[in-house]
């Protein structure tokens, strides 16, 4: 029989969950206790339910996941868990994760993730709560654990307990007289059954292997090195029976081999030079964690995430899960071009706005008001998990696309003529300095909540604009009434065009200030307009008005979007 023991600890400054769970270096994890006290904290949060309760844990397979997988099994175990369902080698995505807690019902999960960021011993590492429906924790359970972590004296392990997560097993302890079963999973089998169950593979197999009528419709798919590896090898190769050259960078690496694990037109610039000189029809590639997606079409032609949420909404009656559920409503994250608005509208669907983050989406999809979401940030996905998930936004892609018969660029062209085009674009200026970030917003919040900026004339490239709404973002839950406060400020013009300044809330240092942009424009010939062209004089307007070159010293951002 295992013993646990209690082991002293100190309290760290500064374990408070952001966008998207802890994230720090993995030095910060490697510190004495670090990891081990956030752990303890996740588990007490939970209260009475954590006795005889089953936890999911996996994680992106960034460096560090193997040793906090084994630190959660030391510390679950002598914390009266009575389950652990935990991903071979300690991988799950995300959204995998996701899956698994809703399909066998657990109290939980911990995500061990960056996501996005970096890894390796110099990189950075994560840990994230995900509550009963799958979703990532709400602001008041990461509040607590936040809570938990100022105060905490000690943590309790079980310090003899190794157990052997390279193999598919169950093994069972007597820790303190209870029974304590590890259960090592299959990584990938959960989701590919509900992938199944939401998709008709057969339909998505004919386009891409054409028929007497039509020619093989040509993909290519970059995993940059992350998570999806797996699941992108069984869901493509062995169901879809791709050949190995369809996949890139399909094997999970701790450090992903250098890259910066985000797939955008910066980061995930390998895809697009490939689609761009390639006989490719369509592109795709995931984030470390897997639930961030891009879809690009022939020559690289990019889809925006917003556009991306837009077309999906327009058409998601082609694919059989919403045809069984229906399309109970429609939402986007606060910052993210509102291009889902028109569809919304035109199909008489119900839209939300709600914060940046995807935990603000699961009480919607909890209470049956939500169906598809998406952000700007390349997040989408929909009700048949509580995360995004990258996977599933490229199959619905496939999906639509295997019924409409018509290339990507065409099907946003089309888009647009029906509904109008939103152009956006988001400026990232990563790694700044706090303080003068902090000092930026804190000036332009002044600046626009004074008596007379709402209501003002700017004249903006060849177009006057007047301010009709002018503030720093709060939202109200509509299923639970929870208020959320200083969620980015926001300039909106009287057409609808939208200025957005926030700070991003997943960095492990540092600011990193996100600048969006939102224009609508319904003449018709907006299809082929450029949206860096279209969006400059706003953009220009919003450096100027915030003077962050003058508070940041960047002349450029980081990354555009
Ligand atoms: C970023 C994105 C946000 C997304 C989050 C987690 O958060 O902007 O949309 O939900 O990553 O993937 P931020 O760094 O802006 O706080
Ligand atoms: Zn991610």
């Amino acid at each position: 029989m295992l013993k646990s023991v209690s082991v002293q600890t100190k309290v760290y400054d500064g374990q408070k969950p952001g966008t998207s769970g802890l994230r720090k270096a993995v030095k910060v994890f490697q510190q004495e206790h670090y990891t081990e006290n956030f752990v303890q904290a996740i588990l007490d949060s939970l209260g009475n339910e954590l006795a005889g309760s089953t936890l999911v844990v996996g994680g992106d397979g960034r460096y560090y996941v193997k040793d906090a997988v084994q630190k959660i099994i030391k510390i679950a175990a002598a914390n009266q868990v009575r389950k652990l369902i935990i991903g071979q080698n300690g991988i799950l995505s995300t959204p995998a994760v996701s899956t698994i807690i809703r399909k066998y019902k657990t109290l939980g999960g911990i995500v061990l993730t960056a996501s996005h960021n970096p890894g390796g011993p110099d990189a950075d590492f994560g840990i994230k709560f995900n509550c009963n429906n799958g979703g990532p924790a709400p602001d008041n359970i990461t509040n607590k654990i936040y809570e938990l972590t100022t105060t905490l004296k000690s943590y309790r392990i079980v310090p003899d307990m190794i157990v052997d997560i390279s193999k598919i097993q169950e093994c069972s302890f007597q820790v303190d007289d209870k029974e304590f079963t590890v259960n090592i999973i299959d990584s990938v089998d959960d989701y590919l059954e509900l992938m199944k169950n939401i998709f008709d593979f057969g339909s998505i197999k004919e386009l891409l292997h054409g028929n007497n009528e039509i020619p093989p419709f040509k993909v290519l798919i970059n995993a940059m090195n992350g998570v999806t590896g797996p699941y992108i090898t069984r869901i493509f190769k062995n169901e879809l029976e791709l050949e190995d050259s369809c996949l890139v960078n399909s094997t999970p690496l701790e450090d992903f081999g250098g890259l910066h694990p985000d797939p955008n037109l910066t980061y995930a610039s390998e895809l697009v030079t490939a689609i761009q000189n390639g006989p490719y029809d369509f592109g795709a590639a995931f984030d470390g964690d897997g639930d961030r997606n891009m879809i690009i079409g022939k020559k690289a032609f990019f889809v925006t995430p917003s556009d991306s949420l837009a077309v999906l909404a327009a058409n998601l009656q082609l694919i059989p899960y919403f045809q069984k559920t229906g399309i109970k409503g429609l939402a986007r994250s606060m910052p993210t071009g509102a291009a889902v608005d028109k569809v919304a509208a035109k199909k008489d669907i119900k839209l939300f706005e709600v914060p940046t983050g995807w935990k603000y989406f699961g009480n919607l999809m909890d209470a049956g008001l939500l169906s598809l979401c998406g952000e700007e940030s390349f997040g989408t996905g929909s009700d048949h998990i509580r995360e995004k998930d990258g996977i599933w936004a490229c199959l619905a892609w496939l999906s639509i696309m295997a019924k409409l018969g018509k290339s990507v660029e065409d099907i946003l062209i089309e888009h647009w003529k029906t509904y109008g085009r939103n152009f956006f674009t988001r400026y990232d200026y990563e790694n700044c300095e706090t303080d003068s970030s902090n000092k930026m917003m804190k000036e332009l919040e002044a600046k626009i909540q004074k008596p007379g900026f709402v209501g003002k004339e700017f004249n903006i490239g060849n177009k006057s604009y007047i301010v009709n709404i002018a503030d720093n973002y709060s939202y109200v839950d509509p299923v639970d009434k929870s208020k959320a406060t200083n969620q980015g400020l926001r300039i909106i013009f009287t057409d609808g065009s939208r200025i957005i300044f926030r700070l991003s809330g997943t960095g492990s240092s540092g600011a990193t200030i996100r600048l969006y942009i939102d224009s609508y424009d319904d003449d018709v010939s907006a299809y082929k307009k450029i949206t860096q062209e279209t969006l400059e004089p706003l953009v220009k307007f919003a450096l100027e008005l915030s003077k962050l070159a003058e508070f940041t010293g960047r002349q450029e951002p980081t990354v555009i979007t």
